[in-house]
């Protein structure tokens, strides 16, 4: 077991000899999670296959879920990607660094368990000032699945990283809460049109106003495709029920059924309307702009759940822009648990 060691590190400053101790626990094949501007990720050196394996096994991930490989930069495309398609490469230039995953042609020495046996490798240029120069100092990539036990909602500081995997990694690079808060959007870029395989923090009209037209995926192909998609995901031990936008009737009630049933009652609204509600027992009230709802969001499920509310009622947001993604995650939380 290791011992988890914690380095701060500033945003705006990142400290050279920080990042350059980081650097020397991946090259002997340990585990750094790290901040991005998503959530923050469980590090490992992507070339290393037994590092590699350490990260699923400290995540309890299952081995059929590939991860995202971390780059620099474009130019280090060519060392995991074996094809590059045209609009694959327009969308890099247009969107990285940012939240945006491209899943390419893999290249044969890119490990088996990074990719779960798939054909594809998925990457990405994380835009997080200290991330990129670690990525730069490593000169490598570095795999980076969300620093979260499986099936968990995603950590957005590394208080979240701490709670989950403390003991089971070697260290955590702390540059205080990530600002988008919820993860990248993934499109498979090998086929035209390009397919969404996870809705994230790029959102669907801002990647057709570059290239055009992509699609959803329908269930079985997102299986074939991505695996991962299958299992448990953002969920907390509580269970989710949403409600739609500002129906405060419907809120009232779930929240006297509940009780009725001895249920301790958490709850997460945006709505001013809501906000005068106070029947629930917690009640996280977030401001109703999209992106202080995508930042806040894992980390109020994660509060609640800290407080051992038996349900939380959610207040449904717009699904449009970031909202699409924040409702994708909501619904998967809702459906895995209770
Ligand atoms: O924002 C993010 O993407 C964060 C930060 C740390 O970069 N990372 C992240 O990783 O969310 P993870 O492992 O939690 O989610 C990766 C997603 C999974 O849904 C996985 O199935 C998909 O990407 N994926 C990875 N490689 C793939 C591939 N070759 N083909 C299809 N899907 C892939
Ligand atoms: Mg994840």
């Amino acid at each position: 077991m290791p011992i988890t060691k914690i380095i701060q590190v500033s945003t705006e400053h990142p400290d050279a000899d920080k990042i350059q101790y980081a650097v020397g626990v991946l090259h002997a094949g340990g585990l750094v999670a790290f901040p991005t501007e998503t959530v923050y990720g469980l590090g490992a050196d992507a070339l290393n296959a037994e590092a590699v394996q350490k990260v699923f096994e400290a995540k309890g991930r299952p081995s059929d879920n590939p991860l995202i490989v971390h780059i620099a930069s474009l130019e280090n495309v060519q060392q995991f990607a074996a094809s590059v398609s045209e609009k694959g490469l327009q969308l890099a230039r247009r969107f990285w660094p940012g939240p945006l995953t491209l899943v390419f042609q893999r290249k044969i020495n890119v490990p088996n368990g990074v990719t779960a046996g798939l054909e594809t490798v998925a990457l990405r240029v994380p835009d997080h000032p200290v991330t990129l120069e670690l990525l730069r100092q490593f000169k490598g990539g570095i795999v980076g699945p969300s620093a979260n036990v499986s099936g968990k909602p995603s950590p957005t500081s590394a208080e979240h990283v701490y709670n989950d995997l403390n003991g089971k990694i070697d260290l955590i690079i702390d540059a205080g809460s990530t600002t988008i808060g919820v993860e990248s959007t993934v499109l498979d870029v090998t086929v035209d049109p390009p397919v969404i395989l996870r809705i994230g923090g790029l959102s669907k009209e801002d990647i057709e106003k570059e290239i055009g037209e992509v699609r959803w995926t329908n269930a079985i192909e997102l299986l074939r495709r991505s695996p991962g998609t299958r299992h448990r995901h953002y969920a907390p031990h509580a269970r989710v029920i949403l409600f739609a936008p500002a129906d405060e009737e419907k809120f009232r009630q779930f929240i006297q059924q509940n009780k009725a049933q001895q249920k301790k009652v958490g709850s997460i609204t945006y709505s001013k309307v809501l906000a005068g509600i106070e029947q629930s027992s917690f009640h996280v009230i977030l401001e109703s702009s999209i992106e202080h709802v995508a930042r806040n969001l894992f980390k109020a499920l994660r509060e609640l759940d800290r407080q051992e509310v038996d349900v939380i009622l959610v207040e449904s947001v717009e699904e449009k822009g970031l909202g699409a993604a924040v409702m994708d995650r909501l619904r998967k939380a809702a459906l895995h648990n209770g």
